[in-house]
């Protein structure tokens, strides 16, 4: 090892401490072999942020899939709602690797017309339990994100099917994201659709343009998944020769 060097992460979201990471080089034969990242345990577990200053690449997202996840058939045939979470922080690797694959979905015009809340802070996990009608395990997870459709970004652009589709069209589309990429990296989730888009919007303190479509508490299973049967292809399509 020859080369420690401490990266400051960002502080993203005025709850969260800044995160100290180290970046090892190591090098063999004077030339650059690896690059490893550490996160520092001087933080409180759970408490960190995401937002490196060395910055996030495509190659990285390359190379931790490779060694971190499951195969895409395999992982959506595996994926099914979990309500159960073990006391087990989400490493901050993983995490990343979330919200990286949501950054990559398509959405109308590219807009993205979607923000994610990513809640670690016990209070606002139990009160948005409380809004999503007592669905406790939302308080359990380690991790809850919460989607937002933004209609300020889609309007401006698509108008009114911008305003009443495209945005939780795109916002959809990123937590199916979230949930199947949380399944390929060994977590659980359930989809959470059942709550007060009022009391989560006031939670969250969100700007009133804002809309939340979907709650996804997110850690280490603490229950077996149950398998849920499905329509038959027969009665799920139409077939137009
Ligand atoms: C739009 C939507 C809303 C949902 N809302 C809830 C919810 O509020 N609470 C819950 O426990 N599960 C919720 N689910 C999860 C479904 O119950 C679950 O996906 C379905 O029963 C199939 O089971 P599986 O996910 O285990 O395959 C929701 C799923 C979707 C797609």
């Amino acid at each position: 090892l020859h080369h420690v060097e401490p990266l400051l992460y960002t502080q993203f979201c005025l709850q969260i401490p800044p995160v100290i990471r180290f970046a090892c080089l190591v090098t063999l034969k004077g030339k650059k072999h690896a690059t490893y990242y550490e996160s520092c345990e001087l933080i409180p577990k759970q408490k960190y942020s995401l937002f490196s200053l060395a910055g996030s690449s495509n190659a990285k997202l390359k190379l931790q899939s490779k060694r971190m996840s499951m195969d895409f058939f395999e992982t959506i045939k595996s994926r099914h709602s979990i309500r159960a979470f073990l006391d087990k922080p989400i490493e901050p690797d993983k995490l990343r690797m979330i919200l990286e694959t949501i950054r990559l979905a398509p959405s109308a015009g590219n807009l993205q017309a979607y923000t994610v809340g990513v809640v670690y802070n016990d209070t606002l996990k139990k009160r948005l339990a409380e809004a999503a009608l007592g669905q406790d395990f939302i308080a359990e997870a380690p991790i809850v994100l919460v989607f937002f459709a933004r209609p300020d970004i889609s309007s401006a652009r698509y108008r009114g099917r911008g305003a009443d589709l495209y945005c939780i069209q795109d916002a959809t589309i990123v937590c199916t994201y979230a949930h199947l990429a949380a399944t390929a990296l060994g977590l659980g989730s359930v989809w959470v659709g059942a709550f007060s888009e009022e009391e989560v919007s006031k939670i969250l303190n969100a700007p009133a343009q804002w809309r939340p479509i979907a709650i996804l508490p997110i850690g280490y299973p603490a229950e077996k998944p149950i398998p849920t049967s499905r329509r038959p292809l027969a009665q799920t399509i139409v077939e137009y020769h």
